[in-house]
């Protein structure tokens, strides 16, 4: 049975909670405008919740704006180690890789995961090894690092931040509803700039970084992802939606939550089971957007 008309086909991205300089509102704006029309686009010629996460996120990815694929934010020794998730509220299923480099979409080789293992989430050489056993494409580690993630790098080492200060730009997200009621929520990150080598954030683990359950909702976080993992961020969200919140209820709810509780500062897009959505960030700034009934809707 169906529980959304095609009139409640949906979609919202977001691009990352942090204080976006001036300079840079305005693309990143568009940035996430033009990831949500492509999604929109999925929805509407009859693909996939996955289908329409996946090719948003991968437009991000693309984007060297975005802390994703390209333009990601390098480790404490200038590599690239990149996460990602994606999960599917139909079946509960989830494929995430984790600290992975020579990937520019990450979200489209943990869906491999999903589809083609026994497995939820692969790691550094054991996912490399894996892309390369099904020729997923790879590309040279220098293609993924931009100018501005190298200045970036470049300015935390020489005012020798902590990591707690470190918190810059970040991550990636989506979260759909298509036409036969099915929920997809995924996401992407380079992390925070100087992290550890070896550091995994939120974002690829489940209910952490994302989370969908075509019963509830679904949710995709960004944000200091040891805040968002030590409360579970988007599946406490989708468990307030369980509850009866609204999804902007519980958006703001969830992100107030983490402040009391470990005060960490973050975003979340969430999507109830019909399709209304819920947008909160705690940071300055969380470009966002989404199409609903055809509208586009985006804001910063
Ligand atoms: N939210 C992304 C990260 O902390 O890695």
């Amino acid at each position: 049975m169906k529980n959304a008309d095609q009139e409640n086909i949906v979609i919202v991205v977001h691009g990352g909670a942090w204080n976006i300089p001036e300079s840079l509102l305005e693309s990143t704006r568009t940035g996430v405008e033009a990831a949500v029309r492509e999604g929109w686009q999925v929805l509407i010629a009859g693909g996939s919740a996955l289908d329409a996460v996946e090719a948003a996120v991968n437009h991000m990815e693309d984007n060297p704006l975005f802390d994703a694929g390209i333009g990601a934010a390098l480790t404490r020794d200038g590599d690239v180690e990149l996460d990602a998730i994606i999960m599917d509220g139909k079946t509960l299923s989830a494929g995430a890789v984790a600290g992975i480099t020579h990937i520019q979409n990450p979200v489209s080789l943990a869906r491999k995961v999903m589809e083609k293992t026994s497995h939820v989430m692969l790691i550094a050489d054991g996912a490399l090894k894996f892309a390369k056993e099904i020729g997923f494409p790879l590309v040279k580690k220098e293609t993924l690092i931009t100018d501005e993630a190298l200045l970036e790098w470049k300015r935390f080492h020489s005012f020798n931040h902590t990591i707690d200060e470190l918190f810059s730009h970040d991550t990636v997200g989506a979260v759909a509803l298509d036409k036969e009621g099915n929920i997809a929520a995924a996401t992407s990150t380079g992390g925070i700039t100087a992290k550890m080598p070896g550091r995994v954030g939120d974002s690829p683990i489940i209910g952490s970084g994302a989370y969908a359950d075509n019963k509830i909702g679904g949710a995709s976080a960004t944000g200091h992802g040891e805040s968002i993992m030590k409360v579970t961020l988007t599946r406490h969200a989708v468990y307030l939606l369980e509850q009866g919140l609204s999804a902007q209820k519980a958006a703001e709810n969830s992100l107030h939550y983490m402040f009391q509780r470990v005060h960490g500062f973050g975003g979340l897009i969430l999507l109830d089971r019909v399709g209304n959505v819920g947008i909160h960030f705690t940071t300055t700034h969380m470009p966002w957007a989404y199409i609903k009934n055809g509208n586009l809707y985006s804001g910063v």
